[in-house]
């Protein structure tokens, strides 16, 4: 995700802005720039690339400043270049902005202020702010942010300075963090505590709704209904490393705590909730070629084929089109049954994987459409497929992928009721009651972390053992799968996953007293089935834990230990199911003393075959 920092006091704002914005580089960002007022002028330095690409323009000038705008930007909307790249302006160039967010409505605001005259600079959503903040300026900038931020619908952490008034950054946050470091005669303002660590301790936390006025000796903070709010200073205790991981020991623990927000984030703008409608404006497929094709193909590698088998089971069951998931490995090397009515629908957290690309550009070779599921704007996938969905989960750091999958699996809810609505192969009905799960989603997954620390125990006993089963049917099968590679991955505990059913056809024979064996049982279609096999793996002396929703009372009498998650539709079950998973991994791994963060032999991106 961007990042900001703000400064405004008595040292060189460029310097404070750059080294702050290398405290954010660890997020992952495409471009970086800083806007600052020189000689009673808005300067804006901006590029494409690396921080040091940004030292590069910025030295050599003996720009002289004391406030100023800087941020690293993780593309959302319009690829990674320098025109995207923020600080972004209004036509004036005397008003200059950052933004973190996503501003849902900014096409019809585009249309708007492009018919009122103004003439933008770039693809960006965040553009439109500073044309609307000029669009109501009349010499207060407070006034105009105030108006602007009503009209903008998403989630934004903005900070704003005018020409004119080189005393003063405006800020305003909704859905996005923003904090503010109170310093001796400077205050600094950022996206994340790191950036302000170098200055000082204490922080002013906005909350949504806020807006605050900076200057270098005052912070003045106005509520969502304009009332002037005092805040208390919170004192960090933190240091550096321990504010990068938001105060968690690893960044995959942190990232399986975002994935309430990355979901809120995905779903964004895709979601009408009047008419309780999935809606897929980025899709130019139109209803004719989605009611042609006749058969579907989910190609991915690791974590992300696993979403594809989830998806396999959504799709079938709304689209009523055939579905087969492949690894790409594979794939590129069969001769897959493809003709100009399939469609190859290829997921990639990075977009960057070498197998997954290869299977793209044959797919394409052989006649398919393909639509690509990644989380990287820009990414060669994106760029090559014929239609992208992007999945919101900002950049992922911890090797092992969590907050990706999650939205890997929205993303394939969301497409598979978008196109079930456009094509009408389910009741309109169902769908309805699908798209008012997915909202729900992130509140009912919150209530899942409520059981850390009886997972943890479960982690505890797990880590005690060289080997380990997942055993679920039908989607419960599909995120077994996952629970295991995340576990082997991280602690290196040898995990199978195993179709319950198919236990007694030769894997029976490998459970010894004592062996862990965790049992998904949250589809009901399957549920006594599964059951049955659980029976079958106690009855052989197995630790029987078992994955229920909470209001299973039937299930205490089968397993030994039982951890829940709340009921929803047993089609997005997964969304929930993994998440113990994940973190039963996680602290296995902790408990065994391995690099959680960078597991042995294994790298974030893998661009070789
Ligand atoms: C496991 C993991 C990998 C990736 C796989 C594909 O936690 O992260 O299995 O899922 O390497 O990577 P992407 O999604 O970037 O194509």
């Amino acid at each position: 995700m961007c990042g900001i920092v703000g400064y405004i006091g008595r040292e060189d704002a460029i310097d404070v802005l750059i080294k702050g914005l290398e405290k954010l580089e660890y997020r992952g960002y495409d471009s970086a720039g800083v806007s600052f007022i020189d000689e009673g002028k808005i300067r804006i330095e901006k590029t494409k690339g690396r921080i040091n690409d940004l030292k590069n323009k910025v030295n050599g000038h003996d720009y002289k400043s004391k406030i100023g705008l800087g941020h690293t930007r993780w593309a959302t909307h319009g690829k990674p270049s320098n025109e995207n790249s923020h600080p972004h302006c209004d036509c004036s160039g005397k008003i200059s902005l950052v933004h973190n967010g996503i501003i849902e409505n900014y096409k019809e605001l585009r249309e708007k202020l492009l018919k009122n005259g103004h003439v933008f600079n770039s693809e960006t959503d965040t553009e439109v702010i500073g044309h609307l903040v000029e669009e109501y300026f009349e010499g207060d900038l407070l006034e105009a942010i105030k108006k602007a931020g009503k009209e903008l619908k998403g989630s934004f952490a903005l900070a704003v300075m005018e020409e004119q008034n080189p005393d003063k950054i405006i800020c305003h946050r909704k859905d996005s963090p923003l904090v503010i470091g109170i310093g001796k005669d400077e205050n600094i303002i950022a996206s994340d505590i790191p950036a302000i660590l170098a200055h000082t301790k204490d922080v002013l936390i906005l909350d949504d709704g806020d807006i605050a006025v900076v200057s270098k000796s005052e912070v003045i903070i106005f509520d969502e209904n304009g009332h002037k709010v005092d805040k208390d200073v919170l004192k960090i205790e933190w240091d550096v490393k321990e504010a990068e991981k938001g105060g968690y020991e690893h960044f995959m623990l942190k990232e399986i705590h975002e994935q309430p927000q990355v979901l809120k984030d995905t779903l964004r703008g895709r979601l009408n909730e009047q008419e309780n409608l999935v809606e897929l404006d980025e899709l130019s497929l139109t209803t004719e070629e989605i009611a042609s094709f006749d058969k579907i193909y989910m190609v991915a590698c690791g974590t992300a084929y696993h979403a594809g088998l989830v998806g396999k089971t959504i799709f079938e069951s709304l689209v009523k089109c055939p579905v087969e998931v492949d690894i790409a490995s594979e794939y590129r090397y069969r001769e897959p049954l493809i003709t100009k009515n399939t469609l190859v629908i290829v997921i990639s957290q990075s977009g960057e994987t070498a197998d997954t690309l290869a299977a793209l550009r044959q797919s394409k070779k052989w006649g398919a459409k393909v639509i690509a599921i990644t989380n990287v704007v820009g990414s060669t996938v994106s760029r090559e497929a014929d239609e992208v969905l992007y999945t919101w989960a900002g950049p992922e750091i911890a090797v092992a992928s969590t907050k990706a999958y999650l939205t890997q699996l929205l993303a394939l809810a969301m497409l598979g009721i978008y196109f079930a609505r456009t094509i009408k192969s389910a009741p309109q009905k169902r769908l309805e009651e699908l798209s008012s799960y997915l909202v729900k989603m992130p509140e009912l997954l919150e209530r899942v972390y409520d059981q850390e620390e009886p997972l943890k125990e479960i982690a505890n006993e797990i880590a005690k053992w060289d080997s380990t089963f997942f055993i679920g049917r039908a989607l419960d099968w599909a995120v077994a799968e996952e629970g295991a590679l995340k576990l082997k991955e991280i602690s290196y505990i040898q995990a199978e996953a195993y179709a319950a059913g198919e236990l007694k056809h030769g894997t029976l024979a490998l459970i010894v007293e004592g062996i862990p064996v965790i049992t998904l049982v949250t589809q009901p279609h399957v549920y006594e089935k599964t059951i049955s096999n659980l029976q079958e793996v106690k009855a052989r002396g197995a630790k029987c834990f078992a994955l229920a929703f909470e209001d299973d009372e039937k299930i205490y009498q089968e397993a030994d230990i039982v951890m829940t998650i709340p009921r929803v539709d047993p089609l997005l079950t997964p969304i929930l199911s993994v998440v113990p998973l994940q973190l039963i991994s996680y602290y296995a791994a902790v408990a065994r003393g391995s690099d959680v963060d960078k597991p042995r032999n294994l790298a974030k991106s893998v661009t070789v075959e």
